[in-house]
């Protein structure tokens, strides 16, 4: 298949507009303040969202820290002392070329822009500038160049401003790896896409301190573009919607010596979901000059210090989802009747499982409340006694609620449940007794 037919085909599938509405409809993202006009592709994760979201960060976190012996967790201050940015190369080249439209005033990103005329009036556009993507604030009472202040474009530089306290207090031996997740703010000129590129947003960094040596450097990069590319595909994405892109030489970042993207087939095309980048020594060589600290490690078998070189995977957690999202989005046909259905991976599914009396009558509402409060204490629940139970399940499925449990006249008499598949929509009887156990075994992390 062409880049192109892939593209159409996926647009058939999913549009972003099918998407965009049942993000709004069933509580999973609202655009920013609404009530006053929204604030430019500016987004917030309703109910279901933010358990989605929490679900992508705790996959990250679970495999990149949790389950390795060589990765800390960190979480660094949205706030670095300015000087943080001068070293670190983004006061001066964390830039976008931009041109202004003499006529109209709009200002595009010059190479968004096909030819010397504005995209939306025609008029006369100025020379590109280079326009940095730092939000700027002040800290503390006075408003002046002293205390000006930079949010964070991204998590990374806490790592390596950090990197003596951890060697100091943590007794690492290299190859070791230091992960953040957290908040990052860019005032990019071309926001798109819901929520594939906005002003603030969230990001997961991996920092991989390795040591100096070429040899190293090309293992632990591969190493890292195929653990993240199969992590993605573990966690629901289709593994021909993504693709791996070596970056020319002259789109490389300031501190990049290699990277690869891991494209994802969105609906608008090919685009970056996660960059893996070999940063060598730059950022600890910037700090330590900047700083006048050491910045080194100790190589206790070689006997001697150095600084390490540095294999960097980088993910946007909104981005992460918006990639789960379109790969999960499902049409089908159920019972002679259409169904949206979010096949999402249980363990990224905002709602593990729902539970519904099939009557409301006979004891079965009490029942299902008892059964809900005992789930509660291991998953995320739902409960619904509203409507026929075919529309009940519809509405589970639409947010991608792997399994349903039905309270039903049996259940009076033998205290067993049907637990029904979002999937094949098929049910099985079990006691009630046993619903945590098999459902741990479906939908718990140790299943991962
Ligand atoms: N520390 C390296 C770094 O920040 P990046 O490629 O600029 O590298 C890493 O960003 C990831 O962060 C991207 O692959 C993307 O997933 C996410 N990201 C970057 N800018 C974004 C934006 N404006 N909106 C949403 N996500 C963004």
């Amino acid at each position: 298949m062409s880049d192109e037919q892939a593209t159409t085909a996926r647009k058939n599938a999913v549009t972003m507009e099918k998407l965009v509405n049942l993000c709004k409809r069933r509580g999973i993202v609202f655009p920013t303040s609404e009530i006053y006009g929204g604030l430019g592709s500016t987004y917030d994760y309703g109910p279901l969202g933010t358990e989605l979201k929490r679900n992508v960060k705790e996959a990250w976190w679970r495999e990149m820290v949790q389950s390795r012996s060589d990765v800390l967790g960190l979480d660094s201050a949205i706030f670095q002392h300015p000087r943080t940015w001068e070293a670190s190369g983004h006061l001066e080249n964390f830039t976008d070329p931009m041109v202004d439209c003499k006529n109209c005033k709009l200002r595009f990103r010059a190479d968004k822009v096909a030819g010397p005329q504005c995209p939306e009036c025609g008029g006369e556009l100025t020379p590109a500038r280079q326009f940095n993507l730092m939000f700027k604030t002040f800290m503390g009472p006075v408003e002046d160049t002293a205390s000006t202040v930079f949010l964070r474009p991204e998590t990374a530089q806490g790592i390596f401003a950090n990197f003596q306290n951890l060697v100091d207090t943590q007794r690492v031996k290299l190859p070791f790896g230091v992960a953040q997740i957290g908040k990052s703010f860019r005032n990019e000129i071309t926001t798109e896409n819901f929520i594939f590129r906005t002003r603030e947003f969230e990001q997961m960094e991996m920092e991989f301190f390795i040591k100096p040596e070429t040899g190293e450097e090309e293992k632990w990069y591969r190493y890292w573009v195929e653990f993240r590319a199969d992590w993605h595909v573990r966690y629901g994405l289709r593994a021909d919607h993504l693709r791996r892109r070596e970056h020319a030489a002259d789109e490389l970042s300031h501190y990049s010596s290699g990277t690869t993207d891991l494209e994802y087939l969105y609906p608008f095309g090919w685009g970056e979901l996660e960059g893996i980048a070999k940063r060598g020594s730059f950022d600890l060589d910037q700090h330590a000059r900047a700083s006048g600290r050491d910045l080194s490690y100790f190589d206790e078998d070689a006997k001697r210090r150095y600084r390490p070189w540095v294999i960097e995977p980088a993910l946007g957690v909104d981005r992460a989802m918006l990639a789960f999202m379109l790969d999960a989005y499902d049409e089908d046909v159920v019972e002679n009747e259409e169904r949206i259905v979010m096949r999402f991976n249980p363990r990224l599914a905002p709602i593990k499982v729902a539970v519904y009396p099939l009557l409301r009558k006979g004891g079965q509402p009490e029942k299902a409340v008892a059964v809900r409060e005992m789930l509660a204490r291991h998953f995320t629940t739902a409960y619904d006694q509203a409507g026929s139970i075919g529309r009940r399940y519809r509405r589970q499925d639409e947010v991608g609620t792997p399994f349903g449990v039905t309270i039903d006249h049996q259940t009076m008499e033998d205290d067993t449940v049907t637990l029904r598949d979002r999937d094949t929509t098929r049910q099985e009887r079990y006691p009630i007794g046993a619903l945590v156990e098999v459902l741990n075994g479906k939908v718990g992390w140790a299943a991962a």
